[in-house]
């Protein structure tokens, strides 16, 4: 007898707390306007955020590049090949530099377009790829490092 009288009571918080949920109490509207700010930001288009791009933003993020990627015009070829005048031009371009067969090979031409996919996972955008980097996962960053990156190679002034 006394068990029966816990599982009723246990049914009883059951129903209640269903009410509850299904009443949609006050909480309700703020949780259907509380985007995620990814979401929101993966709404805009990558040109969007290029025009808002943030290029000191940018040039902080480069530190993450700077270990093997020079950009200046006849800069070295640290791990990774010297990024100058790289916009518009297809991948592997660079004369001195032992890229991937996968690069290499790619058929990928530069542009904030390819750059933004690629930033974002190299190891997915390209498998097989050299590049040792998980990516840049917030588009507004991306789209930051994308507008320095213009800068520094010589594509924007
Ligand atoms: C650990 C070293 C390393 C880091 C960090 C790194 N890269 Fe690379 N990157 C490479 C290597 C190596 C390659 C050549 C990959 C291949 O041949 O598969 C490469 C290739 C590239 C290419 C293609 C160049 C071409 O000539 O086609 C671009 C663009 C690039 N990296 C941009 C970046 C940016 C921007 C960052 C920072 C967010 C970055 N990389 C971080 C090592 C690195």
């Amino acid at each position: 007898m006394l068990r029966w009288t816990v599982v009723l009571a246990g049914l009883g918080t059951i129903a209640l707390l269903l009410t509850a949920c299904e009443g949609g109490g006050p909480d309700t509207p703020a949780a259907e306007s509380g985007q995620p700010a990814d979401t929101v930001e993966a709404e805009k288009s990558l040109a969007e955020l290029l025009a808002a791009a943030d290029v000191d933003q940018g040039k902080r993020l480069y530190l993450q590049c700077r270990a093997c990627h020079s950009l200046e015009k006849g800069g070295i070829n640290k791990v990774g090949p010297n990024l100058y005048g790289f916009f518009g031009q297809p991948a592997g371009q660079v004369e001195d530099f032992a890229y991937s067969d996968a690069l290499q090979e790619s058929e990928i031409v530069w542009t904030p377009e390819t750059l933004d996919r690629w930033l974002a996972r190299p190891s997915e955008f390209l498998p097989g790829n050299r590049m040792v980097f998980v990516g840049v996962r917030r588009p507004t960053d991306r789209a930051s490092l994308i507008a320095y990156l213009q800068q520094k190679t010589g594509a924007t002034r």
